[in-house]
């Protein structure tokens, strides 16, 4: 099936099914008839898939880069380090990178298309089920800094997201679980359609594939698009509600060093804190309580290594893009399928939400 990102000038494709990316090269040539091509992977990708990285090296006369696994990685360093092999292979203007990974590789591989020769196109060929219903789509890219996640970045839309869903076949559980948690928060965002779709179906969405979870990805890329599509570089407000959970979850991983903790649990725990926190501040309706724990709970709850600082992780709030004049803006849910965004929130509410729902975490 085919979607799309409405945005004028550069509104792209998304082709979502499975077996697709056997034929991505054909595809690939027609839209770019005389460009070359440079594909970043990473290692774990490359090993997996190296006999369809092969075809399409064939096809495209592809040149290669493959970088090291892992959150730690997404630096200006790996970003560099684009340069220096599509660089040396006389890489063009007309170029074309294609992501071929999970969120880091195409956060990464989008950021290096974003600033390389002052931006060539590139296409997203996402692997895990978190690249697949979000990060693939909506043209953030970036690194991380040492202050905290995604602070150096850019954004630069993809010409064509492909999204073969045979790719989840090779994903670890614990990785699948991870993406599951961005699925669900579209739950919390995407209309009370999404939000009774993924509660009748919250057992087998986190099964593995199936008919339902294609359903739970097509509505999930259709949420992300309509924001993308209304409010591209998240100035009116709307882009802002997919960072649902996303403010907690940032403080986390940094205050795990990018290397414990996956960034869809951090975003388990950090939805977990959200809901808490519009209990708090009665954003949600004393009758939806409920159907919000049922909702989270049906996902195992991901193990934290250690029982985090409350004030640490505050202070590492304070790097979140999403502060403004010096006030965090935190999305809180309402009513079943909406969220609302909510500033000025005291230290010490938000304290008390970390300790009350992180401090019981081991
Ligand atoms: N740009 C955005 O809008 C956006 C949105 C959400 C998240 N993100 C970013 O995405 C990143 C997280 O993405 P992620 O969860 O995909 O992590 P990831 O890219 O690190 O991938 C997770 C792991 O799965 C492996 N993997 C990938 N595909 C596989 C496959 N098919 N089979 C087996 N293993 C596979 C990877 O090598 C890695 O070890 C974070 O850096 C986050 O900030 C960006």
């Amino acid at each position: 099936m085919e979607l799309k990102v409405n945005l004028g000038p550069r509104s792209y494709p998304i082709v979502l099914d499975s077996g697709i990316a056997g034929g991505l090269s054909s595809r690939l040539k027609k839209m770019f008839p005389k460009s070359k091509f440079g594909l970043v992977t990473n290692t774990t990708i490359r090993n997996l898939y190296q006999k369809q990285i092969e075809k399409w090296k064939k096809e495209l006369g592809l040149t290669i880069h493959v970088m090291p696994d892992g959150e730690r990685y997404k630096t200006i360093a790996t970003w560099s380090r684009i340069f220096d092999t599509l660089l040396k292979a006389k890489f063009e203007r007309s170029g074309v990178i294609i992501a071929l990974g999970g969120g880091v590789v195409g956060d990464v591989a989008g950021f290096a298309a974003a600033t390389m020769l002052r931006g060539v196109a590139y296409v997203q060929v996402p692997t895990t089920l978190l690249a697949m219903v979000d990060s693939s789509i909506g043209g953030k890219t970036g690194v991380d800094h040492a202050c905290g996640k995604n602070l150096i970045g850019a954004f630069h839309q993809p010409s064509l997201v492909c999204i073969d869903t045979a790719f989840l076949d090779t994903l670890t559980e614990r990785e699948f679980l991870a993406g599951c948690a961005e699925l669900f928060k579209y739950a919390f965002i995407g209309g009370r359609d999404m939000f009774d779709f993924v509660s009748v179906n919250k057992g087998v969405l986190i099964k593995g594939r199936s008919q339902v979870l294609l359903e739970g990805m097509r509505r999930s890329i259709e949420i992300k698009a309509g924001i993308v599509g209304l409010d591209e570089r998240e100035t009116g407000g709307k882009r802002m509600l997919l960072n649902f959970g996303h403010t907690f979850a940032h403080a986390l991983e940094k205050y795990f060093s990018f290397k414990k903790l996956l960034h869809g649990e951090a975003l388990w725990w950090g939805m977990a804190c959200a809901c808490a926190l519009g209990k708090i501040l009665k954003t949600i309706p004393a009758s939806d309580t409920a159907a919000y724990d049922t909702l989270l709970r049906a996902m195992p709850r991901p193990k934290l290594p250690s029982i985090p600082s409350d004030c640490d992780l505050y202070s590492a709030m304070f790097f979140d893009k999403k502060v403004s004049g010096g006030k965090i803006n935190f999305v809180v849910p309402a009513k079943p399928g909406t969220s609302v965004v909510k500033s000025g929130v005291p230290g010490e509410t938000v304290k008390n939400v970390l300790t009350k729902v992180l401090g019981k975490s081991e």
